[in-house]
């Protein structure tokens, strides 16, 4: 009977285990950025020229500023102060922000900490890229 008892105890404790995670899993992928498998080996198909940058910088100024800030350190003026918008300059993020995944990141955006999916702001793939070329000539090396 004993032996019973704390079997089904055992049981019980892994089923506890198993609905938290599962929970923390769907939670994260509710909450967080949404990046197809694959992304980080896509490169920016535009050629990145002046000009273009210099386009990317006014969209940046449109669609990214007011929270990632006029240098990208993440100190817009609607920048969340305890969930504070990603530094674009650190050069210690450029690894896990290669041209495609700064792609989806701004394309499919993100619920929590909020950012907006561009992709549902009007912006199109083009505009999308020519911005991650700018965003990624603003990291420090
Ligand atoms: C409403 C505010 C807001 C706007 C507008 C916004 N972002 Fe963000 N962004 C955030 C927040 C908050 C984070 C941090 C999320 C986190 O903690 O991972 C973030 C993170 C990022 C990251 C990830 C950086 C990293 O190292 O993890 C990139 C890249 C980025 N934003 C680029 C952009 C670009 C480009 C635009 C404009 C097209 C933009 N964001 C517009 C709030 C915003």
């Amino acid at each position: 009977m004993r032996h019973a008892n704390r079997l089904l105890i055992a049981f019980a404790a892994c089923i506890f285990v198993v609905t938290f995670v599962t929970r923390l899993a769907a939670q994260s992928d509710t909450d967080g950025w949404s990046i197809p498998e694959g992304a980080s080996k896509e490169a920016n198909p535009i050629s990145v020229t002046p000009e273009l940058l210099e386009q990317g910088r006014e969209l940046y100024g449109d669609n990214c500023e007011r929270c990632h800030g006029p240098q990208g350190r993440g100190d817009g003026s609607d920048a969340e102060p305890d969930d504070p918008p990603a530094d674009l300059t650190d050069p210690a993020r450029a690894s896990r922000n290669r041209d495609g995944v700064v792609f989806y990141r701004i394309w499919n955006g993100r619920n929590n900490p909020k950012m907006p999916a561009f992709k549902d702001e009007g912006l199109t793939k083009e505009e999308v890229w020519t911005i991650v070329a700018y965003v990624q000539s603003l990291r420090k090396t």
